[in-house]
């Protein structure tokens, strides 16, 4: 693990940092990631759980997958990477933390300005009337014999607030996302394989508009060919040292 003095001293001088976190941020808690080799999709199907055809046809198996997500992530803590964004946020006049990530371990962390681009397991609505659900109304065990959960007022059936393949993403975030990486000074890409869009675009999107790039992996995602710096290893390491460098290049440390 090392980062370079420029990453530190853009970081130190930036007037608007932009970060965005994926599954490997969480890794460290003991969320799983997707992709990898233990990862959810090496276990799962993707098309028979992550999708709205796959929700239809079997409802309480994806409602009782995403109560299953829902428990884990309750159950874990935030880790140090997560306590770094969030005084990273405190040392810099502007910050972004734009996250893939479901599981509300940034905002438990104490990030505060968390743009969500693919929603929030915390979440549920109905996909009738909309309206949001209530987190007992929301996840069955599996195997649920009284059939599928369903919305209290309507009937409607209940599912997660998180996007799924094929669905696009909240226009809100997204814009919030893409501006910041269109005028952040610095932008770091952590624990993302950055291969799916629009996300995996925004650091790409930062690079053209002249940003300094820095990718956190424990190992080279798909666009680390196209950042200015790598950071190999893991983040729960890597970001409380980058922070605590940044800390101390401001005259702030300890
Ligand atoms: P992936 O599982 O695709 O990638 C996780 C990345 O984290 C990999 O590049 C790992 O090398 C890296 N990694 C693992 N442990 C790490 C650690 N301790 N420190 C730093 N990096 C580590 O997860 P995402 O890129 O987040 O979308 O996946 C993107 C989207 O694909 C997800 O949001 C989800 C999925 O389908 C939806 O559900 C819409």
């Amino acid at each position: 693990m090392s980062f370079s003095q420029t990453l530190v001293d853009r970081l130190a001088a930036a007037r608007h940092v932009a970060v965005l976190t994926g599954a490997g941020i969480s890794a460290e808690s003991g969320v799983p990631t997707f992709r990898d080799p233990d990862g959810l999709w090496a276990r799962f199907r993707p098309q028979e759980l992550a999708n709205v055809e796959a929700f239809l046809r079997n409802p309480v198996l994806v409602q009782g997958w995403y109560a299953h997500r829902r428990r884990l992530a309750q159950e874990v803590a935030p880790n140090p990477g997560h306590r770094a964004l969030a005084r990273l946020e405190e040392l810099v006049p502007a910050f972004t933390l734009v996250t893939q990530n479901v599981d509300d371990l940034h905002q438990r962390a104490g990030s505060r300005a968390v743009v969500e681009l693919h929603g929030n397991l915390t979440r549920s609505y109905c996909i009738d009337c909309r309206r949001p659900a209530a987190d007992a109304e929301a996840g069955p065990a599996h195997g649920r014999e009284e059939g599928p959960v369903r919305c209290p007022a309507c009937g409607g059936l209940i599912r997660p607030d998180v996007v799924w393949f094929g669905e696009p993403l909240p226009a809100e975030a997204l814009e919030r996302a893409t501006e910041a990486a269109a005028t952040c000074d610095v932008f770091l890409s952590i624990g993302t394989s950055a291969v799916v869009y629009p996300a995996a675009g925004l650091p790409l999107l930062a690079v053209e508009h002249g940003a300094y790039v820095a990718e956190v992996n424990v190992e080279r995602s798909a666009i680390a060919a196209h950042v200015h710096e790598v950071v190999l290893g893991p983040a729960g390491t890597v970001l409380p040292a980058l922070v605590e460098a940044v800390a101390a290049r401001q005259g702030r440390g300890g």
